[in-house]
């Protein structure tokens, strides 16, 4: 055949290349927790090879990425040999509706179904981007955990598994326990002598965020994604500083199981380990056929970016085990199960520029300027680039090739760029030494990381900033007040104080004016006063915030309002006073200080008030129940029997106690319940008292 003579050396070199360049990426992603390029790119030259592979299957080689699930052993963990093998799924490559048919049709074809037999059940899950563990259980104590590796062996990471708190030590056992005792350690005789539960480790996007924001703060290296974090937390040599970050886990599967019934279906045997105290994600469902799989794909797709945690797609599972084990395997993957992605969270594009934005404190962000690309379910051409030293962590320069993230609410942020050739010399990116928006000299704090404009409300995009915010659904929640609108009214000099929203704009004058303006006819002008006379009535918790005063978020206004019932207290309030707020530390206190120390913030929330912004007074004394735990605190661990974690604190607090979230020697008691971990430790190491839920209702006021 003249072609295929004509196309395989071609075909073999590309083959190699592809088989190389996929070895390292592997490496790369697998073994060092550090990807170059994003997985959207990863996967086009694994499909790539697999094409090649499929049309020359003489270049199949036996250590071709295709043919095994790669990571390796890092040095320092011991290798586990699973028991039984951790098998992959099948990525349905269709991510529209269509995937989930073709599924169906597969399963049914296999299973010799004719057209008219009725529809398969299917369990249906999410796709968790994290990191696979098998939990084995011995006599219901978590013996050992590890990862997969290359599916028969992996890593023996149980120091660090065990600091995830939501992985039970050992498992509950409903079944045994007597009805209505609500026994915290209940230590009776475990069910099965071997149960190995499969899983992904992952982290939340607000943990993950939070340990970026700290790793930024200390100027120490990024990590690419909440999986990369994860995986990175779970392979790490040093169990203290996997403890640091806040891992989760959900079960989707079994491993070895030794004297254990296994129930008939995936979806009773997942409430059955939910039942034995492992966590289990809520967002799963049995369906019907094709369409039931199509449904919850689309709902889940609707859903994605309102969950707290990434995940890249769904899977689809037969439920029946009878099913499962006529379908069996094919390889290492089974003929059952399958993944039905979403559009990638990551992709690659190129950085066109950088631009830099001021945002309300002054901080300058570098933004950069993308080729528009389809990431995380829309088109991004914007995204931040944090600050100019984690920029130049990143060697990201303006023409290269970047990856871009996108998941959930998050802002579109540039990950890291991908190696390449660089066409010519591009200089370095610098700050300006001005202010883009207003020429006022820009400063640094010394060794801070931020670079700050110093205009303070002379800058106009300050100014805007600030105005945004106070008109925040959180804060005045003032609707219609939109971005644009104030561009508008900030540029055309309509208004420039927060005062001026209510009394410049309110006016007859004022109302002429905002519908002189582009875009805004006279009813939505007349929309605008409205609303902003609706947002007068508010709280104090939501004025204080809309006040925008640096490190004071939400929370901290509601505990300020709070605590001092009257904003006169509050501005008055020395430092000694201020530090007395539950969780208000030194830099929120000096951040209020210095705030209502100036004249020019004092005059604002006069003016704000004399244009009839009204709250509800509370003095603090009106508050007339009683208060037998003032001046003890408490630390809560583990699960209570009957009481949500957040009930027990309100209640505690309620009754005038504090709750902290660490044990020191300041702490009057330790609640425990089950699974407590090392905060009991702590508690027993400095003999704090540890208390029960029972014992602490006995201290509780009868609500
Ligand atoms: S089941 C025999 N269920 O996706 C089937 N896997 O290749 C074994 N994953 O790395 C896997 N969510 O860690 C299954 N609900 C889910 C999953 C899931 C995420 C991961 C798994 C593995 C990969 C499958």
């Amino acid at each position: 055949m003249p072609t295929a003579t004509a196309s395989e050396p071609v075909a073999a070199r590309r083959a190699a290349e592809l088989r190389a360049e996929l070895h390292h990426h592997a490496h790369r992603y697998y073994t060092l927790d550090a990807p170059e390029i994003a997985d959207a790119a990863y996967d086009a030259l694994f499909q790539e090879l697999q094409s090649i592979e499929a049309a020359h299957p003489e270049l199949l080689t036996a250590d071709s990425p295709t043919q095994r699930i790669i990571g390796q052993v890092l040095a320092g963990f011991t290798p586990v040999r699973h028991a039984v093998p951790m098998l992959s799924i099948r990525t349905e490559t269709d991510t529209t509706a269509h995937g989930a048919a073709a599924f169906d049709a597969r399963v049914r074809r296999e299973l010799g179904l004719a057209p008219d037999a009725p529809p398969i059940a299917y369990a249906c899950e999410l796709k968790f981007d994290g990191l696979a563990i098998n939990l084995r259980y011995e006599h219901g104590v978590l013996a050992q955990a590890a990862t997969r590796g290359d599916g028969e062996t992996g890593e023996d990471v149980t120091q660090n598994i065990r600091t995830i708190g939501s992985i039970p030590l050992r498992l509950r056992q409903p079944a045994q326990a007597e009805p209505g005792s609500a026994n915290l350690l209940s230590l009776s005789k475990p069910a099965c002598a071997v149960l190995e539960v499969r899983g992904e480790v992952y982290l939340r996007r607000d943990d993950f965020e939070a340990l970026n924001e700290r790793q930024r703060a200390c100027g120490d290296k990024t990590f690419v994604n909440p999986r990369n974090a994860a995986a990175g937390a779970v392979r790490q040599l040093d169990p203290a500083i996997a403890a640091q970050r806040p891992l989760s886990f959900f079960a989707y599967g079994l491993g070895d199981v030794q004297g254990w019934a296994v129930p008939d279906t995936h979806s009773a045997m997942l409430d059955s380990l939910a039942a034995l105290g492992l966590p289990v994600c809520v967002e799963r469902r049995t369906v019907l056929g094709a369409a039931g799989l199509a449904e919850f794909h689309t709902e889940i797709a609707a859903l994605r970016n309102a969950l707290p945690f990434d995940i890249d797609g769904v899977v689809y599972k037969v439920d029946g085990r009878a099913l499962q084990q006529q379908l069996g395997f094919v390889t290492r993957e089974p003929r059952w199960a399958v993944a039905h992605k979403y559009p990638a969270q990551e992709q690659q594009t190129l950085l066109n520029g950088i631009d830099i934005q001021v945002g309300r404190t002054g901080k300058l962000t570098p933004v950069a300027k993308l080729a528009p690309v389809f990431v995380g379910g829309t088109t991004v051409s914007n995204a931040t680039l944090h600050n100019v030293f984690e920029l130049r962590r990143k060697g990201v320069r303006v023409g290269d090739s970047v990856i871009v993230r996108r998941a959930g609410d998050v802002i579109p942020e540039v990950v890291g760029r991908v190696p390449g050739a660089r066409t010519g010399y591009v200089p370095n990116f610098r700050m300006p030494r001005q202010c883009p928006v207003c020429g006022s000299t820009v400063v640094r704090e010394k060794g801070g990381i931020d670079h700050r404009c110093s205009g303070g409300l002379f800058c106009a995009a300050q100014r805007k900033q600030a105005l945004l915010h106070f008109a925040g659904r959180r804060a005045m929640d003032i609707e219609g007040l939109g971005d644009k609108l104030v561009d508008q009214l900030v540029d055309s000099g309509a208004i420039a104080t927060l005062p001026d929203l209510y009394t410049k704009l309110a006016s007859d004058a004022g109302r002429a004016a905002l519908a002189a303006l582009d875009r805004m006819a006279e009813k939505s002008a007349a929309n605008l006063v409205a609303a902003l006379d609706k947002s007068k009535t508010t709280t104090l918790a939501r004025f204080l915030y809309a006040l925008g005063i640096r490190h004071v978020g939400e929370t901290t206004a509601k505990d300020l309002a709070k605590h001092f019932g009257a904003i006169e207290r509050l501005m008055d309030a020395g430092l000694a006073q201020l530090l007395e707020v539950s969780d208000v530390g030194p830099v929120v206190a000096q951040s209020l200080h210095t705030f209502f120390a100036q004249p020019h913030n004092r005059e604002v929330v006069e003016q704000l008030r004399a244009a009839g912004i009204v709250w509800p007074e509370h003095d603090g004394s009106a508050d007339r129940s009683p208060k037998p735990l003032a001046g003890q605190t408490f630390v809560l661990t583990g699960t209570l029997p009957t009481l949500a974690r957040e009930d027990a604190k309100a209640r505690i607090e309620a009754a005038g106690g504090k709750v902290a979230g660490s044990v020191s020697k300041k702490t009057s008691f330790v609640v425990a319940g089950d699974e407590a971990g090392s905060k009991l430790d702590k508690a027993r190491e400095l003999g704090v008292a540890v208390i029960d839920e029972p014992t602490l209702l006995t201290l509780l006021p009868t609500p």
